[in-house]
């Protein structure tokens, strides 16, 4: 079992650029798999997630070229030839690994695909609900079968001849908005997705990019069938979500800074640097670039925090940061409530239990909700042992956490942190080590001012 050790930080560093989007990089294998020709993706985000993804569309009939590699990353360019929206029957199950959005939006290309295909899971995966996209997919006239009432993976789906579907999400989630919409590609007629609260639009903003046409009348979204993507390069920017650690890192040391390099800054990702400025830090974007998605460099100067209140229609938009806005919030002086996010109780694991079980540890009063959580913040974090749950974004979160903590932090089973940040732990040794020690490439060329934040020298410091 791989461990992380984290102490207080020694320094920040004065920049940081993440890799691709998670969300973006997904879509982009998917729909460079559905069109007839080549179609190089730059800024892919080649974690164990995205790679499922493109080994599925490999699976299903493209054919993949892996061309440059980031060291320390992975591949983070490569391209992808499809061979059209009649993908190949493949000759063994789909392995989607941890990952839902491939294990949903490929259930929606499946349904359009006259043969069956299993698509399999790790553990958590295998627990995580799949009746969400079964249920509007059987609607179009797809099989979906999968284990118990929740209709867990492993996942049978049997596609073909599909009716085009008006269909009302009961839940927040792009991934069932998306599975519908792939699945609409293969349905004559219009099909609707109508969403009570917005959600992360790449798969529409791909759409677009790839020559879909997609309409959106106020809360519907809507697709023609029969309209095939056309291979059209992309650039994905860096995912905010990665970035989001880091701002965290620096937003509650006052007088400290950072930029946070080629972030994608789509607004139905960016509500992160809103509850941030509400917390009293000073966040700002600047867009530089927009080709399909919005990008730029993110600069979080550090403050004194204070609680806020994170919920209603932002949720599904931090949806993905709300364990690390947790460790703001212990951060910050006053009690931060966490609410509308029962959805936090059906991803990687449980991130309301983990997140309240592992602040508990560090020293925090948190009073769980079984929509979101209350947080106490402002007491000093004390070093703990802290359990991942095999949960990416929980391990990440309480990394950060342990910058911030009196004593040393042990974050365990930390391999999961691979399926959505490569390169984390590396960025993360920037805060721990004195200039001297560093042997990662990105030059530190800031320190912080004397006296802010920096704890007097231990032996084990100096030893640096
Ligand atoms: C994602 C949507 C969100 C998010 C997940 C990625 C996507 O899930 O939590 O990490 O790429 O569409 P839901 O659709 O379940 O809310």
């Amino acid at each position: 079992m791989a461990t992380i050790k984290v102490r207080r930080f020694k320094q920040i560093p004065a920049e940081i650029t993440v890799p691709g989007d998670k969300s973006i990089s997904h879509r982009a294998a998917m729909f460079a798999g559905l069109a007839d020709g080549r179609t190089e993706i730059s800024g892919f985000l080649p974690s164990e997630d995205c790679i499922c993804t493109v080994r599925a569309m490999e699976a299903l009939g493209a054919d993949i070229e892996w061309l440059e590699e980031t060291p320390g990353v992975g591949y983070t360019r490569l391209a992808i030839t499809g061979h059209g929206m009649k993908l190949q029957p493949p000759t063994r199950n789909i392995d989607c690994g941890n990952s839902g959005t491939t294990t949903r939006l490929l259930a929606g290309i499946l349904a359009g695909q006259p043969f069956s295909t299993q698509l399999t899971g790790d553990a958590s995966l295998s627990k995580r609900p799949m009746k969400r996209v079964a249920d509007p997919l059987a609607l179009m006239g797809a099989k979906v079968e999968g284990q118990g009432d929740k209709i867990c993976a492993p996942l049978t789906i049997t596609g073909g001849n599909l009716q085009a579907i008006t269909y009302t999400l009961p839940m927040a989630s792009a991934q069932v908005k998306s599975a519908v919409l792939l699945a609409g590609l293969f349905a004559p007629g219009k099909t609707s997705v109508v969403e009570p609260v917005v959600t992360r639009n790449h798969t529409e903003r791909l759409m677009s990019h790839f020559g879909i046409k997609w309409l959106r009348n106020g809360d519907t979204v809507s697709v023609y069938g029969g309209q095939a993507p056309r291979p059209t390069d992309i650039i994905v920017p860096g995912d905010i979500s990665s970035a989001a650690f880091w701002m965290v890192a620096v937003a509650g040391v006052p007088g400290a800074q950072i930029t946070l390099k080629n972030v994608g800054l789509n607004d139905t990702r960016t509500g992160v640097i809103g509850v941030l400025l509400a917390m009293g830090a000073q966040v700002t974007s600047s867009e530089e670039q927009s080709d399909g998605e919005p990008r730029g460099n993110i600069v979080v100067k550090g403050a004194s925090l204070n609680a806020t209140t994170i919920g209603g229609a932002i949720i599904p938009n931090v949806i993905d940061e709300l364990p690390i806005l947790a460790v703001a919030a212990a951060l910050a002086r006053g009690t931060t409530l966490i609410r509308d996010a029962s959805e936090l109780r059906v991803k990687e694991t449980d991130r309301i239990a983990a997140v309240a079980d592992n602040l508990r540890r560090m020293g925090v009063t948190v009073i769980e909700r079984p929509d979101g959580m209350e947080i106490e913040g402002g007491a000093q974090l004390k070093g703990a042992t802290i359990d991942s749950f095999g949960d990416h974004r929980i391990a990440m979160a309480f990394a950060i956490a342990g910058l911030h903590a009196e004593g040393t932090t042990t974050i365990n089973d930390t391999e999961c942190i691979s399926t959505s940040y490569p390169g984390f732990e590396q960025e993360l040794q920037h805060f721990l080590h004195n200039e001297k020690g560093h042997t990662a490439p990105i030059p530190v060329v800031s320190r912080m001012p004397v006296g802010m934040g920096v704890e007097t020298l231990s032996e084990e410091d100096k030893a640096d």
